[in-house]
């Protein structure tokens, strides 16, 4: 090789280096974006508080592996939700409702165990349908915010405005959805054919696009939106004697309720897409947890877990899991009425917390798939959920 050429292929190799170099800084996507809040608005999968606020505390034993005591949350520990806020250096989210004891500096939980995205035409004690359906927790963020406004540009009420977010922070903060399973249940245990449910999910995904874009109109920004679970994997539903007719797939999970999940999951991906193209400032996330809860459930020896399909906290059948009553509440066994408590040895390696929610140990596990990327469309870490890269 004579030395012209070498030196020519050395100010190549340097001018490849710069525009990488200048591709990354322009692209801005090496730096953490700093949430300074986060937003969220979901189910139990997110509730850190909210349902236990407005219809009574969760009962022990839930939270005893990491708080001790029931937490508001629906599992033995912290939620997904709460581990997103901990990768931040954020407190865990106090729930929107939850009156003494809340700090939303840095966010606040808008989510309810059982809550769906379309209001519900059926009461919590009929069905189990929250009443805080999706647009009810917008409107509750929409007072939340306004009143942020008012307290910040009024002079006094110190109090209050150390218990309150920054006016700027709702255009920086991550706004963070997860919900959409119970809109699928809600309809199937109403005996609704799947057909039928599925003819319904147009207008479940309308109403989820709809609240987004309006948060975008008040400034928000960064919108991180979970896909649904396989639901058809979970106890609550499995254990139905309905919805199964007795029939499971290989790994004893209803694969039409799965199907109907996926096929919710394909329409919110393509509402996800549509919000892209009309929202041109906004940067959205959409993250494929079904794959992630599916390998949990269908790989979970490889994954370190045992029996997925049953509840540890629960009582009675294969699934150890009773409709009627709940873990934590009780039951008559032989005459005697016995607390159903924790039955499995080790909630650590227990994917399923109460037949209805997963565990600690899993949520755990789920957020570290997420964490990095490999499941968001975009392949956006979380920490860079600020930064447009499509
Ligand atoms: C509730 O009832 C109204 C009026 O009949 C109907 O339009 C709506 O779709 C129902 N909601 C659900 C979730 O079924
Ligand atoms: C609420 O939390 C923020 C940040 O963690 C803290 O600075 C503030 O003092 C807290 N408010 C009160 C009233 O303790
Ligand atoms: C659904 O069908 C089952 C069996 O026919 C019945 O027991 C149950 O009450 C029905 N549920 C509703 C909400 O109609």
């Amino acid at each position: 090789m004579d030395h012209r050429r070498r030196r020519n292929l050395a100010v190549e190799a340097f001018t490849v280096v710069l525009l990488l170099n200048q591709f990354v800084n322009v692209n801005g996507s090496k730096y953490p974006c700093e949430f300074p809040a986060v937003f969220n608005f979901g189910d139990s999968n997110s509730d850190t508080g909210g349902l236990s606020a407005a219809f009574g505390q969760a009962q022990p034993p839930n939270g005893e592996s990491f708080f001790q005591r029931p937490a508001g949350r629906y599992c033995d520990g912290r939620l997904v939700i709460d581990f997103i806020a901990q990768s931040f250096r954020l407190p865990y989210l106090s729930a929107y409702l939850d009156a003494l004891g809340s700090n939303f500096t840095h966010g606040a939980n808008f989510a309810t165990a059982g809550s769906t995205i379309r209001p519900q035409n059926t009461t919590l004690s009929q069905s189990g349908s929250s009443p805080f359906s999706l647009n009810v927790q917008w409107y509750q963020f929409n007072d939340f915010h306004g009143r942020v406004r008012n307290f910040r540009s009024q002079k006094g009420d110190e109090i209050f405005k150390r218990l309150m977010p920054k006016t700027k922070d709702f255009s920086n903060a991550l706004y963070t959805f997860d919900i959409g399973q119970n809109d699928l249940t809600a309809g199937l245990f109403q005996n609704l054919s799947i057909d039928q449910v599925r003819a319904s999910v147009p207008d479940i995904v309308g109403q989820f696009k709809t609240v987004i874009k309006d948060i975008y109109n008040q400034g928000g920004r960064s919108f991180w939106i979970h896909n649904t679970g396989p639901f058809g994997c979970l106890p609550y539903v499995i254990a139905r004697p309905l919805s199964t007719n007795g029939q499971v797939d290989k790994y004893g999970c209803v694969g039409p309720y799965n199907d109907l999940a996926q096929y919710f999951n394909r329409q919110l991906k393509e509402t996800v897409g549509q919000l892209r193209k009309d929202l041109h400032k906004a940067v959205i996330t959409y993250v494929d947890v079904y794959s992630i809860k599916f390998a949990l459930i269908t790989q979970a020896t490889q994954h370190g877990f045992e029996h997925p399909l049953r509840a540890c906290c629960g009582h009675g059948g294969k699934y150890n899991y009773n409709m009627h009553v709940g873990c934590g509440g009780k039951v008559k066994v032989k005459g005697k009425e016995i607390l159903v408590g924790k039955s499995c040895k080790d909630p650590t390696v227990a994917v399923s917390w109460d037949g209805v929610h997963y565990t600690q140990a899993a949520n755990k596990w789920i957020f570290d798939q997420i964490v990095d990327g490999s499941f968001s469309d975009t392949n956006i870490p979380l920490r860079l959920a600020c930064h447009k890269q499509y």
